[in-house]
Order: structure tokens, then C-alpha cells, then sequence
């Protein structure tokens, strides 16, 4: 690659070069993102450019490109970045964004190699575009910064949901992005704050749970954690997929869903909501249509929704493909520039349109020279995209330290990735105090083939999109590896891969922990029609429970799988998808380390068929087997090795208007011999309620950490959305309400009454 020399450079693009040099040449970079502007002076940049740009220019701006297309042979093969690539995609196009997807990164995967990528494009960028503006460069790091090896991987969301813990959540993200920042990258498509409610839906693991509070609560604090990050650059969050996307009609991902307004607004859309008003920088659009419109084509949702009520001044991006899909599959369009227009008019500022940047270009030119799209909304939208840019400073920091990035991203916060997969284990079962494994065991038997399994471990975007590629092999920490750092001197620990082995092994043993699981994947191919326990493993547990001795079954896994047959042992352990470091914390917990304090943040089924499957069920008049809410397991479920009583609640006021928040407060107290962490939740319900009120419904939490013995008093406040219903009949459409009446609080075993009086007449709680 030769890049061209630059006749007359203005000073900006002077100081980014020589900045790239220095950092090339392995100089120190300063601590990112303090040169960025103030907001009034990138308002200024932003309009300084606006005003020299030209049309194409600024259609650039609203595209995205995959990474593939300008390296190797600029189609699909990946290889090194070549000049003719960049040459077509950043000069003639002057497209403003890169994005690796799943798996597409440089040839060699090191972060070093990740970060001389991304300075390469950025550096061509701003020498060869017209206006040395710099390109966003944004990457799925769902997990840590996953598709590099070597970065530390931490839980999937699914996981640390299950920590009910922000603060936890919060860092990860912040580790997260300063790993993804030392790669010289600005823009993380995460968090996801779609609901998990269907367990066939093949991104259920890539959630924060069912619940809207806590999925809302914990992609705020990733949001939070991601923007607030001081790496070797600023990093934006994406809050995705706008909106409703967990819900497709038979369960396989992208297909159109049905849902009413109500519950659109009350449930699916909350947790969006939060995520946003934390700060998000960006949000991307939701693939999958809802109620007869794909979301990429709705003006209420992308404009009415996100702009008008919520106050979003972010980017919106589109998601793979889907402004063309609104022309080839989905058909409410007639060619491409309607398709184009259809999505830049309902709110979408820049396209993923991974493949094709001189189509899409040709096509929204076509729909702006047609009158289809106006200039003022191309503006707004390139304008929007610029500002984005000067607001993570990249004008004055394009690029990230290359000869650092080794040292920054290697190996880095395993101690936190270890610390958030202990703190997501859900203990469920512990019959006969099987667990914390005693120091007096003289055999541990280890069965099952996940139990020695990085890649599944790990899940779907790992290195690459569906799972780890074969022959890659991912640093980290198995169960079984776990087992034998931890167990103590004198305990034999006996793999044992075989089924047949295992059983005759767990005859003699003192205990025998079975890893069970999923196979890795993402999006459609983590449909899971049935989502169980795979045969196989079901009568290898019920082989291990025939030796009569005890048996605790590990799931390793995205979501609860029924058991069947592998029901029923002394012990189960919920692991999730633990990442690098899961090993280690799932043993942590095994002999007791750490004291098991995770949460079920979804709900665990008793048999197949009953999807989509949680807590907030509404009641309903059949009362045969298997109509109500039934489960194995519930939301908010998990075991500790000590034992807490909640001692009283006490609200501020025994009555509040509408509208107001509710605080309380409550005692807690440890009555066991461990110190341990204490997920609280707080739950409403309506004796009467106007419009269907569900059984409970989540309404605040904290954690408490509690000494042994130790009692303590908490505070807890209830949002008044948390409480508020869109009323009306079946054609209720909003704005939401607190209903007047009586609430009834419930923590523990406790409950405490609240009298919600008259408020503001209508929209007293509008979100
Ligand atoms: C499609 C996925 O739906 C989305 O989550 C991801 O961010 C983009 N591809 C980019 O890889």
C-alpha cells in the first residue's frame, strides 16, 4: 500500500500524521480522549464541514462498510488491507465508517496486528478523503473484546445478568472498551438490551435476562461503563437492536413479530429507554419487523420514539444489510433508493450496508436528486455522524498506540472476567449440603465433554462469529483445569471423557461434577426449536445418578435447557457461558472460594413447549397443567452457601401521587456462617388493577453485602415508570400512566401496602 502525498494538508490533518508517526515509532500516546473539544467547538467543526462538504461526501458519511471490502482482493476474502480497496471505498466513496463483524479481522490475529489494521485505515482515510475527516471504526466486543485473540473474555450478558450487580456490569464494560480502544477502535456495537422471554430464539444469551428494570438497569451501567472508560481512546456504545427484537413470532431470529402497543411500550421497549438515557452515543436498529413494519422503515419508532419522546441525539445505524433488505426481502420498497429512503426518512443516519458502498451511494444521490430525500435530512444525519466523531475526539487522537496494544489487551483483567463469572454462578440445587466440595474428598470425578471445553465455554463470538474457528486455540481456563488448581492436596481428581469410565469412576467417587451444555453459535444458527438437554447427556447424568453417589451438574449454556432425565441430582450449577476465566470461577464455587450469589435473571422451564416462557405472565381463566407460569426454576432464584432473612420494609410514605418515586427502606440481616452477597429484589403487585397487572413485576434491586451474622439497612427507591401501565382499552396506546389505587410491595417475606393517590391527569409517568 503506497499512500498518496498530500499537496496542501491543513494543519489538522499535519498533527494527525505526525501524531501516527510518533505512535507508529512507539512514542507514549497521552491518556485518550481529553483533547477532545468541548461540545460547542465540535458543534462548530461539525458545521464548518457540513457547509464545505459535498452531497457524496456527505452520503459517505452515512455509510458503513465491512473491513472485508477493502482487504485482499476487496471482496470477501479477508488478507491484508490493499490499496485499491481502500483507494475505491475511502477516497471515491468517502465512506465514513469500518466495521469488522464477527471473525473479520487482520490476517494475523494479535492486538498489535488489530491495531496497525485499524491506523492503516484511519491513516488512509484521513490523507486520501478530501477533508481528512476520520473514520468511526466499530466492532461487536459483546463479550470483552472477543474477536482478538488473546483479549480476555468475559461472561455473555446472559451471564452477568445474573449478577444483578451494575456496579460488576459497569467494569466489565469499562475493561471492555479500554481493550477495544488500545486496538485503535472507537465504536463498540454493545450493549443489547433486548429482552430474553423465548428460549428458542438463538440470541437469548446475548441478553440481559427477561426482566425490563434489570435488563434496563445493567445495559445503562455497560453503556456508562464503556463511555466513561479512559483506554488509549474514547469508545461509543451502541444500544441494540432497536426495538422488540426478542420476540420473533415461531422463535427464530429475524422473523416479523406481533406484539400489542401496550406491551411493546410497557416491557420491550423499556430497557432501551434506560440504556439511552444513560448517555448512549449511538443505537442500532432492530433487523426483524414488528406488528406488519420492519423497524428499519418506522418513523414512530426511530423519530417518534427515540427522538421525540426520549430525547436520543445520537447516531442511529442500521444493522447488517437491512436498508437493502427492505427492497429484497421484506418488499416495501421497489428498488433500492426507495429502500434507502423509506429508512433515512423514518430516523436511520447510517447504513450497514457491509458489502456495497458505491450501490448505496448511487441509490440515496438518486433519492435526494428525485425530491425522496430532502438535503436538510442529509445533513442532519452526516451532521449527526461528524459529531460523533468530534465528540470521541477523533480528530484530535485518529489512532491508538500499535506497540502497546500487546501489553494492554493480553491477558488483561482476568481478575474482573474471574470476579464476574463467579459472580454469575447460580447455584440451584444443593441437596445434602453436596456443595462447597469438603477439603476431606478423597476422589472428584469430572464427566462430560463440555468440561473440558474452551470453545463452547466461550459461546457464539469468539475469534470468530458462530465460535472459536477450528484450529484456533483460545487462551483460558477449562472447568476441568479449574478443578485440578483447586482442588486441595490429597484430592485425587479423576477426568473422565468417557460415559462408560465416568460411571464406573462415580461408583467410588466422593463426588462427581458433570459439565453439561449447548454447542456454540450465533444469531439463526443458535435457534434452538427444542431447547433441551441434548439425549446424551441426559443418560450420561442418569448413569452418574445410578452410582448412587452424589452428582452436581454444571450447565454451561446460554439459556436454562430442560433437564429431563439430567433433573434431580444433589447439585446444579448454572454457569452460563462463563468466558476465558470460567474455570477458575466455577471451581471458585465449587469448594467454596466464593460464596455462590448469583440470581436467575430469566426463568428456568420444567418441560418443553411453553415459549415464550416469564415471570410477568399475565393471569389468564385456563387452569390446566402447565397454563400458568410453570417452572423449574424461578426468575430471582439462586442458592448461597449462608442464609439471609429480610427483617422489615418500611416505606417513606404509606401513600405518594402518581408519578412520584417510592422510597423505602429494609432491613437485612445474614443468619448463616458465611459472608455473602445478597441479591434484593423488590416486587409490586396490584390487588385490582385497570388494565391486566402481573403476578409480580420487578419494580427495584440492590445487592447487599453481608457480613456473617451481620445485619444492615438498605435504601431502595421504585421509579415511577417502573409502576406505570399504558391505559385504555385494546386500542390503549399511551402515553403511560401510574394507575391511582393500592400497590403492594413485596422483598423476602415481607410486604408493605402503598396507596397511590391522584396525580397528574394523564402521562404522569411518561417515560
Ligand atoms: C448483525 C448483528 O445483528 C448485530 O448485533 C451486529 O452488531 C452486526 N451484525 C455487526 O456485526
Amino acid at each position: 500500500m503506497a499512500p498518496r502525498t498530500l499537496r496542501r494538508r491543513p494543519a489538522l490533518v499535519l498533527a494527525a500524521t505526525a501524531l501516527c508517526a510518533a505512535l507508529l515509532a512507539g512514542s507514549s500516546p497521552a491518556a485518550a480522549g481529553r483533547d477532545a473539544p468541548p461540545g460547542r467547538a465540535a458543534d462548530e467543526r461539525v458545521r464548518d464541514l457540513l457547509r464545505r462538504m459535498t452531497l457524496d461526501e456527505k452520503i459517505g458519511q452515512m455509510t458503513q462498510i465491512a473491513v472485508i471490502r477493502l482487504q485482499g482482493d476487496c471482496r470477501e476474502s479477508g488478507g491484508e488491507l490493499g490499496e485499491a480497496c481502500l483507494r475505491t471505498v475511502l477516497r471515491d466513496h468517502a465512506v465514513g465508517s469500518v466495521l469488522s463483524g464477527g471473525g473479520m479481522g487482520p490476517p494475523r490475529n494479535t492486538p498489535a496486528d488489530w491495531a496497525r489494521m485499524v491506523n492503516a485505515v484511519q491513516k488512509y482515510a484521513l490523507e486520501h478523503s478530501r477533508l481528512h475527516i476520520p473514520v468511526l471504526y466499530g466492532v461487536d466486543a459483546v463479550h470483552g473484546h472477543n474477536n482478538v485473540l488473546g483479549a480476555t473474555v468475559f461472561p455473555h450478558q446472559i451471564g452477568l445478568a445474573a449478577t444483578w450487580d451494575p456496579a460488576l456490569v459497569r467494569s466489565a464494560a469499562d475493561a471492555t472498551a479500554r481493550a477495544v480502544a488500545a486496538t485503535g477502535i472507537d465504536w463498540n456495537f454493545a450493549p443489547v438490551a433486548d429482552l430474553a422471554r423465548d428460549r428458542r430464539w438463538g440470541r437469548y444469551y446475548e441478553t440481559y435476562g427477561e426482566d425490563p428494570l434489570l435488563a434496563g438497569a445493567l445495559a445503562a451501567a455497560a453503556v456508562r461503563g464503556t463511555e466513561g472508560a479512559r483506554g488509549a481512546k474514547r469508545v461509543a456504545a451502541t444500544v441494540k437492536h432497536l426495538g422488540g427484537y426478542s420476540e420473533p413470532a415461531n422463535g427464530h431470529d429475524r422473523v416479523p413479530a406481533d406484539v400489542s402497543q401496550r406491551y411493546l411500550q410497557d416491557t420491550l421497549l423499556a430497557p432501551y429507554r434506560t440504556a439511552i438515557r444513560a448517555g448512549a452515543q449511538s443505537v442500532m436498529v432492530n433487523s426483524g419487523a414488528l406488528n406488519g413494519v420492519p423497524a428499519t422503515a418506522s418513523r414512530h419508532l426511530l423519530t417518534d420514539v427515540l427522538r421525540r419522546q426520549w430525547g436520543f441525539t445520537g447516531v442511529t445505524v442500521s444493522d447488517w444489510q437491512d436498508v437493502r433488505a427492505l427492497w429484497t426481502k421484506y418488499k416495501v420498497a421497489a428498488d433500492y433508493p426507495h429502500a434507502i429512503a423509506l429508512a433515512v426518512n423514518a430516523g436511520v443516519d447510517m447504513t450497514m450496508e457491509p458489502y456495497e458502498a458505491g450501490e448505496f451511494a448511487d441509490g440515496l444521490r438518486a433519492a435526494v436528486r428525485s425530491g425522496l430525500v430532502s438535503r436538510a435530512r442529509i445533513d442532519e444525519a452526516a451532521g449527526r455522524v461528524l459529531r460523533m466523531k468530534a465528540r470521541l475526539g477523533l480528530f484530535e487522537r485518529p489512532f491508538a498506540d500499535a506497540g502497546r496494544a500487546n501489553t494492554e489487551v493480553l491477558g488483561a483483567d482476568r481478575d474482573l472476567a474471574r470476579r464476574a463469572a463467579a459472580a454469575s454462578q447460580v447455584l440451584l440445587r444443593n441437596d445434602k449440603g453436596v456443595l462447597p466440595i469438603p477439603p476431606s474428598a478423597r476422589k472428584i470425578v469430572v464427566a462430560g465433554a463440555h468440561a473440558d471445553d474452551m470453545v463452547d465455554q466461550a459461546g457464539g463470538w469468539t475469534v470468530g462469529w458462530q465460535r472459536v474457528p477450528d484450529g484456533v486455540r483460545l487462551p483460558g481456563t477449562t472447568v476441568l483445569e479449574g478443578i485440578e488448581e483447586a482442588a486441595p492436596a490429597g484430592t485425587r481428581v479423576v477426568h473422565a471423557p468417557d460415559a462408560r469410565r465416568a460411571a464406573e469412576e462415580a461408583r467410588t467417587a466422593d463426588v462427581t461434577v458433570v459439565v453439561v451444555g449447548e454447542k456454540a453459535a450465533a444469531e439463526g444458527e443458535a435457534d434452538s426449536p427444542r431447547p433441551e438437554l441434548a439425549a446424551d447427556q441426559q443418560a450420561l447424568v442418569s448413569s452418574l445418578k445410578a452410582s448412587g453417589r452424589p452428582v452436581v451438574v454444571v450447565v454451561l449454556a446460554g439459556r436454562p435447557l430442560v433437564l429431563g432425565g439430567a433433573a434431580g441430582t444433589d447439585g446444579l450449577l448454572m454457569s452460563w457461558l462463563p468466558g476465558t476465566e470460567g474455570g477458575h470461577a466455577v471451581a471458585d464455587v465449587l469448594f467454596g472460594k466464593v460464596n455462590p450469589a448469583g440470581r436467575l435473571p430469566v426463568s428456568w422451564p420444567r418441560r418443553t413447549g411453553n415459549e415464550p416462557l416469564y415471570y410477568q405472565q399475565l393471569p389468564g381463566t385456563n387452569a390446566g397443567a402447565e397454563s400458568a407460569h410453570d417452572v423449574a426454576y424461578d426468575f430471582g432464584d439462586g442458592l448461597s452457601y449462608t442464609t439471609y432473612r429480610v427483617d422489615s420494609l418500611a416505606l417513606d410514605a404509606p401513600s405518594v401521587p402518581a408519578g412520584r418515586e417510592v422510597g423505602m427502606t429494609v432491613r437485612v440481616s445474614n443468619t448463616g456462617a458465611r459472608d455473602g452477597d445478597l441479591v434484593l429484589p423488590v416486587y409490586a403487585s396490584r390487588p385490582v388493577s385497570g388494565v391486566l397487572a402481573p403476578p409480580r413485576k420487578l419494580v427495584a434491586f440492590t445487592t447487599v453485602r453481608l457480613g456473617a451474622g451481620q445485619s444492615r439497612t438498605v435504601r431502595l427507591t421504585v421509579p415511577a415508570s417502573a409502576l406505570a401501565v399504558t391505559p385504555g382499552d385494546l386500542d390503549g396506546a399511551g402515553p403511560p400512566h401510574v394507575e391511582q389505587g393500592a400497590y403492594v410491595l413485596t422483598t423476602g417475606e415481607r410486604t408493605a401496602t402503598l396507596d397511590v393517590s391522584r396525580g397528574a391527569p394523564a402521562g404522569n409517568a411518561r417515560p
